[in-house]
């Protein structure tokens, strides 16, 4: 039964409801989106970023506020997962933070190469006494299998073509992907549970992704419009009102040539909503006058997004699918109670 394996592990999760993750979102998904998650039956990520020289000083605050909602701690650990972008991140910083303050889960993301994973989690594990689970996010059959052989993670977060913010530039969407990684690590007699992301923003997304094999369901974009999210308002305000995903953002990585970010590991491009410094990227404008535009529309604060503006909109292709901001809380219910209803639905539909 999907799910069950990862309860035990994350007991203070919903044991009859689908395992719904809050994926890290770098400045977006801090301590009290995370705690949010956690405190009604999900797992919330605390996204750490690249940049781990506050990690220890959020970890302490996230520790406080947990406490503050009655949040406990579970067998000394913080009841909350940290994603870092592997690529850019300090490991000992890492450890430092992680050993004052013990949590969940680590969520390991876009390294340089695969095989940097390995002292990653060798060392994680060995400071948290082997209580820190080790989720790694993969974009493709191949990096599933190396990962799955080599770093041995708890979990693989399988992250499909429609999610937003970055990704390998080329993969496919979770329809086909996520079978044939199941298929692959069947084949290898690997039983590691997999989470689906991307493209998933309701429950009936999240139903499609356990029928096709996931443990569980990892949200971004559908937690840009929660009110624990640390976000702009005009980055918000886009985010509800953009459709038509697949339509309306790109894969690009002028949005982070923009900002002035430069070490992503080549095969990995972001996806935001179109918006000016896309197309005049498009049209031949030079990097260097699309900085000089962007820094400009920084200035402009929530005026800087829209259709007309320049500010980096990350996002997937469900934008279509988020209309209304709800707390981090009544998101993670409400997925879980629609995903049920769904595959309700389509058993009594088809299952005579
Ligand atoms: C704004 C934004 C920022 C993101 N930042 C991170 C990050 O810091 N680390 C990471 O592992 N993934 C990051 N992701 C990707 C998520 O882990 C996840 O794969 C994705 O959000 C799932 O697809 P969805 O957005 O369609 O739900 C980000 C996604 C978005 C939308």
């Amino acid at each position: 039964m999907p799910g069950n394996t990862l309860h035990a592990d994350y007991p203070w999760t919903s044991p009859d409801a689908p395992f719904v993750v809050a994926a890290p979102m770098m400045k977006i998904t801090l301590g009290r989106l995370a705690v949010s998650v956690s405190a009604n039956g999900g797992l919330g990520f605390l996204a750490g970023g690249f940049d781990l020289s506050p990690l220890a000083k959020d970890l302490g605050e996230t520790a406080e506020f947990a406490k503050s909602q009655g949040l406990q701690l579970h067998d000394g650990i913080l009841p909350i997962g940290v994603g870092f972008q592997n690529w850019g991140s300090d490991l000992q910083l890492a450890l430092a933070a992680l050993k004052e303050h013990p949590v969940a889960a680590v969520w390991f993301f876009a390294p340089k190469q695969l095989s940097d994973l390995l002292d990653w989690a060798k060392q994680i594990r060995a400071v948290s006494g082997g209580k820190t689970k080790i989720w790694v996010q993969i974009g493709t059959v191949a990096e599933a299998l190396e990962v799955a052989k080599t770093t041995q993670p708890d979990v693989i977060v399988i992250q499909g073509a429609d999610s937003g913010g970055h990704g390998l530039a080329q993969r496919a969407s979770l329809l086909t992907l996520l079978p044939e990684v199941i298929d692959a690590l069947a084949e290898e007699r690997i039983d590691i549970p997999v989470i689906a992301a991307g493209g998933i923003v309701d429950g009936r997304g999240a139903a499609a992704a356990l029928t096709l094999g996931a443990a569980g369901v990892a949200l971004g974009t559908r937690f840009l419009a929660c009110s624990e999210a640390v976000i702009a308002k005009g980055y918000q305000d886009q985010v509800l009102s953009v459709t038509d995903g697949g339509a309306s953002t790109v894969g690009t990585t002028i949005y982070d040539v923009v900002r002035g970010i430069h070490g992503w590991p080549r095969a990995y491009n972001g996806r935001g909503i179109a918006n000016s410094t896309y197309h005049d990227a498009e049209q031949g404008m030079s990097e260097a006058e699309n900085v000089e535009k962007y820094e400009t529309a920084v200035q402009q604060g929530d005026a800087g997004w829209g259709p007309e503006g320049r500010m980096t909109t990350y996002a997937g292709t469900g934008v279509g699918l988020v209309r209304e901001v709800m707390s981090a809380g009544e998101i993670v219910k409400s997925v879980q109670k629609e995903a049920v209803q769904t595959l309700q639905r389509s058993t009594a539909k088809y299952v005579k």
